[in-house]
């Protein structure tokens, strides 16, 4: 098996950058093979543009999309994202670790988004989901956030990591990974700081130890569910015989908040 971990922090020796370290030496353990994309060590660029692509299709305005079709055609997607596609490609499960910055990924991480699928050559409209190029392969987020689980519960006042973390999960399975519920390591305080050295250091030590248990058997972890391509009706809308799965897609009985 093949794993694939996309690290999102500037610091190596960060907590982040510990997971992913220990993400490595946990499958290399198992026998995996582990590849690692460490964005800001690589100078990955996150801010999609013209100046990436060489040969564009129109060098009067920048269309994105049309740009990266054009690349996908004509075989000049920018040699960092192809590369990144092809460890993509290889890899049986990706991990993608970061921070919680701003309820949202570093912009770093969904820069890199913008520029790895690639509209034409990760996804079409008829290459999307359960029909995307990554299909077969699973993924998971695995992030660190300052505040306690409570914070994050459903009435908590950091907001329902479930909800939170639904564009993201959902932009995976749009190019067709099977997403897998997400690692949270919560009250990874760093500069903001509730609670004492000595508790905070024992409640890394148990998130670690956590994090190990669940890697030895995730491969045998159900996935999160999506919509399937087929669950929607010509006017866009899900289905009234298709199940809804959250309340980002739903029926209109679904529509009051409690
Ligand atoms: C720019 C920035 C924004 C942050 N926003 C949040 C946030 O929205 N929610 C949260 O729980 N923590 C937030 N934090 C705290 C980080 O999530 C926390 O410091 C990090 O997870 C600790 O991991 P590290 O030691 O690997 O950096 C933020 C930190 C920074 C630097």
């Amino acid at each position: 098996m093949k794993a694939h971990v996309v690290l999102a922090h500037p610091e190596p020796l960060s907590f982040n950058g510990h997971l992913a370290s220990l993400a490595r030496r946990t499958f290399e353990e198992r026998g995996w093979s582990v590849t690692v994309s460490d964005l800001y060590a690589m100078g990955f660029d996150p801010s999609e543009r013209a100046a990436f692509y060489r040969n564009l299709q129109n060098s009067e305005r920048f269309d994105t999309q049309s740009e990266q079709r054009h690349a996908a055609m004509n075989g000049t997607i920018p040699a960092e994202v192809q590369a990144e596609i092809g460890r993509l490609d290889q890899a049986d499960l990706v991990i993608l670790q970061y921070p919680m910055w701003w309820h949202m990924p570093p912009a770093i991480l969904k820069g890199w988004f913008d520029r790895v699928f690639v509209y034409g050559e990760v996804y079409k409209s008829d290459v999307r989901f359960d029909k995307g190029r990554f299909q077969g392969k699973k993924a998971m987020l695995s992030l660190t956030v300052a505040t306690s689980a409570e914070t994050y519960a459903f009435n908590g006042r950091s907001g329902d990591i479930d909800l939170m973390l639904w564009p993201v999960n959902f932009t995976l399975a749009y190019v067709g990974f099977g997403v897998l519920q997400p690692f949270v390591a919560y009250g990874v305080e760093s500069g903001l700081r509730y609670s004492s050295s000595g508790e905070i250091e024992e409640r890394l030590q148990q998130i670690q130890a956590n994090y190990v248990d669940r890697l030895q058997t995730i491969e045998e972890e159900a996935t999160i569910p999506f919509n399937c391509l087929d669950e929607w009706g010509a006017d866009g809308r899900i289905k009234a015989s298709a199940p809804a799965h959250s309340p980002f897609i739903r029926h209109r009985e679904h529509l009051e908040i409690d």
